[in-house]
């Protein structure tokens, strides 16, 4: 077999006049009868082989047989490229390769679907076909791209101190409050390991341990509905540390994160980051993962509601509710009547809004100064119209949008119509990256269907020490030690300072309604570690799907994965999850809901 002396996508001007031998798959070949060439593919890109009968005629009759994807190995002489016939959109567009050895090394079935137009396939059908789709550039970059994140990683912690410590796959159940996968034991007749949602016990334990400075770069799994950024099957980059506050913990992983967007973009984040209060975040944002790259603030208007004569808006404020909204600038030329009326307020019934108000910010037709047009500018004085243009200081050629309704409701649906306006008037960039710790959580929600507070983090986060006073009288009230590193609208990493005292624990555990039996039931173990001298620790955990789908521009994280699940949570490929045999079942003491229903077999 010729031995390869060079990737084909590495023979550069450098090497003309020098013997090499490149291998791959044949990407496309053209031949003119006289002349046969081939666009030979490997990992790092193409490179153009010529074969000429004046030169080798045995050659050119064996590579006039080829089909695209064949594996074949050539060497010859590397040689510039006639006049004319440069391909200035390939790095090795100025040189070609003249053959004078070649061998075939297989033969391909015709692939489903041309290597160069997986793009415009069905995602099913490269998804069932993923030895194919991982041959395109677009797709082997995002794994490389992925590859050399996990490095920057690991060599950043490693020269922090951390140390890289795999914690089980079968285990027990864990706290971040998804569905776990179960795994049913032989051994255990009846009993069941969960696979990890994350490994946040372990790592706490660790630190009970006295390991110090912990990291893995470690698979999670979560039964929940696959969406465009989330996969039942994920990794994280999950970290602990000992002796820490939040400050410690947000400043190693800034960081972190800035040398990797150093090293995979060449870009300078500006450290330190900034940072926001979750409240501020849900007031001006209505979510608590903002996009910075644009501005677009969401206001309240509900003092101003409230003395209007527009029945929607003073009768959603005398019941508690709120009017929140935007101002879209040069909104009113982008968006007809129509727009609004129909697409607009469609997209937000469609989150639940029961309705869209909207203002265009135009010149007033007395001539004095801007003044607001809409059908509904009628229920409001001049003095209330001028207050709303004040509050977002709208200028003419601006749309306001406003939607009345419970606080929470209200930001459900204004939070994405900003961001739909954002990308629509083109306010954001995508290479612009805007990244934000989100702080000061809420420790404790209240569940009004369960009539019990849960957990905004998870239980083990610590509460606020200034708000602890908090947890007798008021635990909604209660601030967390959490916090969430956000980049450009997307929740890239999540973490806080854990409780390391048994009592507050316990505490916490009663407030979500866990009795103390079921707390020792399933966290036992975690408890009995922290009453042995727990240290004061916290830490984090960063998506690494999710960071490379923003270091590679992809919004569909299948993308950065080389095999991962469809909607239903299948392998195309593979065609998991498959049936087992009977045997297997029997052994494992399983019976599925088919069997069962078949009538017991007599002896
Ligand atoms: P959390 O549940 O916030 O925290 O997860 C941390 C980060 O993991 C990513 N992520 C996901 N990525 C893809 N698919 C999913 N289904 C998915 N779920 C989460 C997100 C998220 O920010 N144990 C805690 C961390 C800690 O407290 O240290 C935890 O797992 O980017
Ligand atoms: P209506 O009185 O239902 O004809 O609505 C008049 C205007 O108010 C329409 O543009 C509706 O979209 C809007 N509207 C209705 N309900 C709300 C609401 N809860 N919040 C904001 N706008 C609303």
């Amino acid at each position: 077999m010729l031995k390869r002396t060079i990737y084909c996508g590495k023979v550069g001007i450098d090497d003309v006049g020098k013997e090499v031998i490149v291998s791959g798959w044949v990407h496309s070949y053209r031949d003119h009868g006289n002349l046969v060439f081939i666009d030979l593919r490997d990992r790092e890109g193409l490179v153009q082989l010529v074969f000429d009968p004046e030169i080798n005629g045995e050659i050119h009759k064996l590579a006039r047989q080829v089909r695209c994807e064949w594996v074949v190995a050539a060497g010859g002489l590397v040689r510039n490229r006639s006049e004319g016939m440069e391909n200035p959109k390939i790095p090795t567009g100025r040189i070609e390769i003249a053959c004078t050895a070649f061998e075939i090394l297989n033969t391909a079935d015709t692939p489903p679907f041309e290597i160069d137009n997986a793009d415009k396939v069905a995602e099913e059908l490269r998804l069932a076909n993923r030895f194919l789709d991982l041959r395109r550039p677009a797709m082997q970059n995002r794994l490389m791209v992925r590859h050399r994140v996990a490095k920057i990683v690991r060599d950043y912690f490693y020269n922090e101190g951390f140390i890289e410590i795999e914690t089980p796959m079968l285990g027990k159940s864990t706290p971040e409050g998804a569905r776990d996968f179960l795994v049913p034991s032989r051994l255990c007749e009846g009993s069941f390991y969960a696979l990890p949602q994350s490994p946040q016990l372990f790592k706490q334990i660790l630190m009970v341990a006295g390991m110090d400075r912990y990291f893995q770069i470690v698979r999670c799994f979560r039964d929940e509905d696959p969406r465009a950024d989330r996969q039942a099957e994920f990794t994280q980059i999950d970290v602990e540390m000992s002796f820490v506050d939040v400050g410690d913990v947000i400043g190693i992983h800034e960081k972190m994160v800035a040398e990797v967007w150093k090293g995979i973009l060449g870009i300078d984040v500006k450290l330190p980051m900034r940072r926001m209060t979750y409240a501020d975040a849900m007031r001006d944002y209505g979510i608590d993962r903002p996009d910075l790259r644009f501005d677009m603030k969401l206001r309240d208007i509900s003092d101003i509601a409230a003395k209007c004569d527009f029945k929607v808006f003073t009768s959603t404020v005398k019941n508690g509710g709120i009017v929140k909204g935007l101002c879209a600038p040069g909104g009113s030329n982008a968006y007809s009547r129509n727009d609004i009326e129909k697409t607009l307020t469609a997209f937000v019934s469609d989150l639940g809004a029961k309705g869209l108000a909207w203002f265009k910010v135009a010149a007033a037709e007395d001539g004095s100064g801007i003044d607001l047009q809409s059908s509904i500018a009628k229920f409001f004085s001049p003095a209330l119209r001028k207050a709303i243009i004040e509050r977002f200081n709208a200028q003419n050629g601006d749309l306001l949008l406003f939607v009345a309704d419970k606080q929470a409701a209200a930001n459900k649906a204004l939070a994405p119509l900003r961001i739909k306006l954002g990308r629509e008037l083109k306010l954001v960039s995508d290479s612009q990256y805007e990244f934000v710790w989100v702080v000061d959580f809420p420790l404790m929600e209240w569940n009004e269907n369960e009539k019990r507070f849960d957990s905004l983090h998870h239980p083990f986060t610590a509460p606020v020490p200034e708000d602890l006073h908090k947890l007798d009288t008021d635990p909604g009230n209660i601030r967390s030690q959490a916090y969430d590193i956000v980049l450009n609208g997307n929740e890239i990493g999540g973490g806080s300072i854990r409780i390391h005292q048994p009592a507050v624990q316990e505490k916490i555990f009663s407030l979500l309604n866990i009795s103390k039996q079921q707390a020792e039931d399933r966290f036992g173990f975690f408890l009995r570690a922290l009453r042995y001298g727990a240290p004061p620790h916290g830490g984090i955990a960063f998506g690494l799907d999710r960071l490379t789908m923003l270091l590679t521009g992809t919004d569909n994280i299948r993308d950065v994965i080389a095999f991962p699940k469809t909607q239903r949570g299948q392998c195309l490929m593979t065609e998991a999850p498959g049936s087992v045999d009977q045997k297997q079942l029997e052994e494992l003491n399983l019976r599925t809901q088919k069997h069962s229903h078949e009538p017991e077999k007599k002896e």
